[in-house]
């Protein structure tokens, strides 16, 4: 399989870690491209959601995602913004529905093949922060620097709650602590390209640092400066 990675940062790690904002960031500051991986997995599921595919039925799910074109842009903040047949569906991203299906659909061999091989084209200029699940072990395993960020379920559930209270149907804490446990269990314990930090990766806790501490510690080490 081919590989690239030459300058590029890996950031992987659960949902809600702040790997979104802290790559957005670090990639602002070092001049580098920013792509969120995850955005291209959930538009698959807003694919297949739109396809009326049956959840259950893998070969449905891979088909709704295999007939569509996705591509992934840079907005003006060097946010990721994600195209279906030329159409912008960011907006409808981070949906409750689509947070309770994706980790469905990125279990998908079929799924996860079609998304690296993108990922790896766009990355194939170098100069880019990829954040995801399977970056550092899977996706650019000659990355410069791999970073895995974590924080407990009950902090990354705290944060995405905070992130949507302002959405119209914003489900209970509960509910979304509940699904990000889901999604924790299935993306660690799925086959293909599970969730987990690469040997060579730099584990970084986040649950008493502030965005910006966990910003200035991965610009040290983009750097090359050791504390
Ligand atoms: O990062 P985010 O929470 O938006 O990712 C949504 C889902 O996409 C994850 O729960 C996971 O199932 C999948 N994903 C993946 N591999 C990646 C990025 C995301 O499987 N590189």
């Amino acid at each position: 399989m081919s590989n690239n990675g030459a300058t590029a940062i890996a950031i992987d790690g659960p949902a809600a870690a702040g790997k979104t904002v802290v790559g957005t960031r670090l990639a602002k500051k070092i001049g580098y491209r920013f792509l969120d991986t995850g955005m291209m997995y959930r538009a698959a599921t807003v694919a297949a959601l739109d396809a009326n595919a049956d959840f259950d039925d893998v070969e449905q799910l891979a088909k709704a995602v295999e007939n569509i074109d996705i591509e992934a842009r840079s907005g003006a903040e060097g946010d990721t913004l994600i195209f279906i047949n030329g159409v912008d569906i960011t907006p409808r991203l981070r949906s409750h529905d689509v947070d309770s299906r994706v980790s469905v659909v990125s279990a998908i061999p079929r799924v996860r093949e079609i998304m690296v091989d993108a990922q790896r084209k766009l990355a194939s200029g170098g100069g880019i922060v990829m954040v995801g699940r399977d970056i550092g072990t899977v996706v650019l395993t000659n990355a410069e620097y791999k970073i895995y960020l974590t924080a407990t379920l009950e902090t990354r559930a705290e944060r995405r709650f905070i992130e949507m209270k302002d959405r119209p149907g914003q489900p209970p804490l509960e509910d979304v602590l509940a699904v990000m446990r889901r999604r924790d269990d299935i993306d660690s314990s799925r086959e293909a390209s599970p969730l987990r930090p690469a040997d060579d990766a730099i584990i970084l806790e986040t649950d008493d640092l502030t965005v910006e501490q966990v910003v200035c510690r991965l610009t040290d080490i983009a750097k090359g400066v050791t504390s």
